[in-house]
């Protein structure tokens, strides 16, 4: 005992060593050559956003701010919620580990469980909006920063994710809640209204040309404008490159050609399986799908569509009832991007509703997907 007693002694001490010996004055956690972003990084209003281009150093400034708050309040979590434990990796982990090497800060990076424990009690917590328990894992009592990166990507349920979980968890320490982001392809929802309108966010906006760390910017924009033969108002070069909101509509419409693609019955002769799909949406309506397939006439058919606004769970869980006596689908998947997850979990916990989650990863390509398969036929809309 008297070993593990000085071991433990041993420990504290070199702990509080490395603390001395750090000398990290928070303030200089941040980079006076890059205007905008120091700016953003310093912003202590109760919510933050930053509206930029791509490659402009967002996630860069996060993990800036992540340290400070670090700093600020000892001993407290702070939390970052990107798309994808995936890319939460990729992205804020590396940025994290520079900071720390840079500033000396002796944090200990703990990547299996993707946290970074500071040597005055702090924990820099990193998630994904796809990971196991993601709700579960965000109830934490209070926070010192709650940050969402790729903010446009977590369409409506951002909104309740900032109202009801963070919100709450950021009173305590005056604690900052911080978006970020590039437009995405609608001009509206939580992030839109951050950036753009009058919703209370101190609002911040640069781009990869004010980024000093980033090499050439011009000349990459330039090449990558030639290579994907964008004119200037090429609604994605508008979005991503200049950083401004665009009505994206060519990338989002189904190319249906009503003669084409429906059909009035199914052939009976053939068999056919049935998957039900449902999409969430409070605000924008929650859609119910039945989407059929015939093995034998290797062809796909959207049954039966209908989606209705402001429904609440109890009552979409009477809607799937209907659906599935009707139909007899041999699964129900729904989209469990960002909070639809947690409602998911519920209709399986409170209604025993067996639903298995699709992540809707990329929307865009799911549309050119359905489009080639409209064109040859192999998928067909019922007429109605
Ligand atoms: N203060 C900084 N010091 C050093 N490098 C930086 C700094 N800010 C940004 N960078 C670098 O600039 C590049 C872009 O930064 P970052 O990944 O933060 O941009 P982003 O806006 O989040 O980009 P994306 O839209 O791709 O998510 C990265 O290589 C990053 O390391
Ligand atoms: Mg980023």
């Amino acid at each position: 005992l008297d070993q593990e007693y000085a071991r433990a002694v041993l420990r504290e001490l070199a702990k509080r060593r490395a603390i001395a010996e750090a000398r990290v004055n928070p303030r200089d956690l941040i980079d006076r050559k890059f205007q905008q972003q120091a700016k953003f990084v310093e912003d202590m209003s109760q919510f933050v956003v930053a509206q930029c281009t791509r490659r402009a150093g967002k996630s860069h400034g996060l993990g800036l701010r992540l340290f400070r708050a670090g700093f600020r309040h000892p001993g407290e979590a702070s939390i970052h919620i990107g798309l994808t434990r995936a890319s939460v990796k990729a992205i804020m982990w590396p940025a994290l580990t520079y900071i720390n090497k840079l500033y000396r800060i002796g944090a200990e990076l703990v990547e299996s469980a993707l946290e970074v424990r500071m040597p005055n009690g702090s924990v820099l917590r990193l998630v994904g909006a796809d990971s196991k328990n993601f709700i579960e894992r965000l109830r934490g009592p209070k926070y010192a920063e709650a940050q969402v990166d790729e903010a446009q990507s977590f369409r409506s349920h951002v909104e309740s994710l900032i109202d009801d979980i963070l919100t709450p968890a950021c009173a305590d320490l005056r604690a900052s809640i911080v978006l970020a982001g590039t437009p995405g392809p609608i001009p509206s929802g939580t992030f839109f209204e951050a950036s753009e309108k009058d919703a209370g966010y101190s609002k911040h906006k640069w781009s990869v040309y004010d980024n000093p760390h980033f090499p050439d910017p011009k000349g990459f924009v330039a090449k990558l404008k030639k290579k994907k033969k964008w004119a200037d108002d090429n609604p994605t070069y508008l979005r991503e490159w200049c950083g401004k909101w665009v009505k994206d509509l060519d990338a989002l419409v189904y190319k249906f050609v009503k003669d084409r693609d429906c059909y009035d019955q199914l052939d009976q002769a053939h068999d056919y399986s049935r998957v039900l799909v449902i999409d969430y949406g409070f605000d924008d309506q929650t859609a119910f799908g039945i989407t059929t397939y015939s093995r034998t006439l290797r062809q796909g058919f959207q049954e039966h569509a209908e989606g209705h606004s402001e429904m609440i769970p109890s009552e979409i869980a009477v809607k799937i009832q209907e659906l599935r006596e009707k139909y007899k689908p041999v699964k129900i998947l729904a989209d469990t991007g960002a909070l639809g997850k947690m409602i998911t979990e519920e209709f399986r916990r409170r209604y025993k509703i067996p639903i298995e989650p699709v992540e809707k990863k990329d929307k865009l390509t799911h549309v050119a997907l359905l489009n080639g398969d409209l064109i040859t036929g192999n998928f067909k809309i019922h007429q109605r």
